[in-house]
């Protein structure tokens, strides 16, 4: 159970900042439709990994670093940037969304070009985080998972 809220965190993360990117290279070939679309699939898939996210943090509770000791303080930056980082993408995405829908697009634009790289970083370092808690994490009870 806790292998499977985990992944699908993961993976929505992931397919967040795969919509994400296909995302930008539609409007960059003046396709607003389909921009549109795959930018409320990104969001509907950051607001599940957000749920997954807080699901996991409140069933199974967190995960500690027990890998090597040369890559904890690397471990951590990641970990500490990406946590704050999801945390400021969410009010940022509400904001490029907003603007977009009332048809303000220069401040949408504006506003897409911080939101954008802050969001990938997030879809990126999950994944890390993940693959690193898969081989070195361990539950606060000794556990491993
Ligand atoms: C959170 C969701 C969204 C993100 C992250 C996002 C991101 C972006 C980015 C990065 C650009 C600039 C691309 C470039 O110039 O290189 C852009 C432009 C644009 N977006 Fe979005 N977008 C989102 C949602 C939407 C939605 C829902 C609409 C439609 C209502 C929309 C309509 C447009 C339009 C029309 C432009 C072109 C503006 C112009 O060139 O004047 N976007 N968006």
């Amino acid at each position: 159970m806790p292998d499977v809220i985990g992944l699908l965190a993961v993976w929505s993360i992931v397919i967040s900042g795969g919509f994400l990117l296909l995302g930008v290279g539609l409007i960059r070939r003046g396709n607003v439709r389909w921009h549109h679309r795959a930018m409320l699939t990104a969001t509907v898939f950051a607001a599940l990994f957000l749920v997954f996210y807080l699901a996991k943090w409140a069933l199974i509770g967190t995960t500690r670093y027990a890998g090597p000791e040369a890559w904890r303080a690397a471990y951590y930056f990641v970990l500490f940037t990406h946590t704050l980082l999801a945390a400021v993408n969410g009010p940022l995405a509400l904001v490029v969304l907003y603007n977009a829908f009332k048809g303000r697009f220069d401040r949408h634009k504006a506003w897409a070009r911080w939101t954008v790289p802050i969001w990938l970083y997030v879809a990126l370092s999950g994944w890390i985080i993940y693959v690193v808690l898969r081989l070195y994490g361990e539950k606060a009870d000794g556990i491993a998972f």
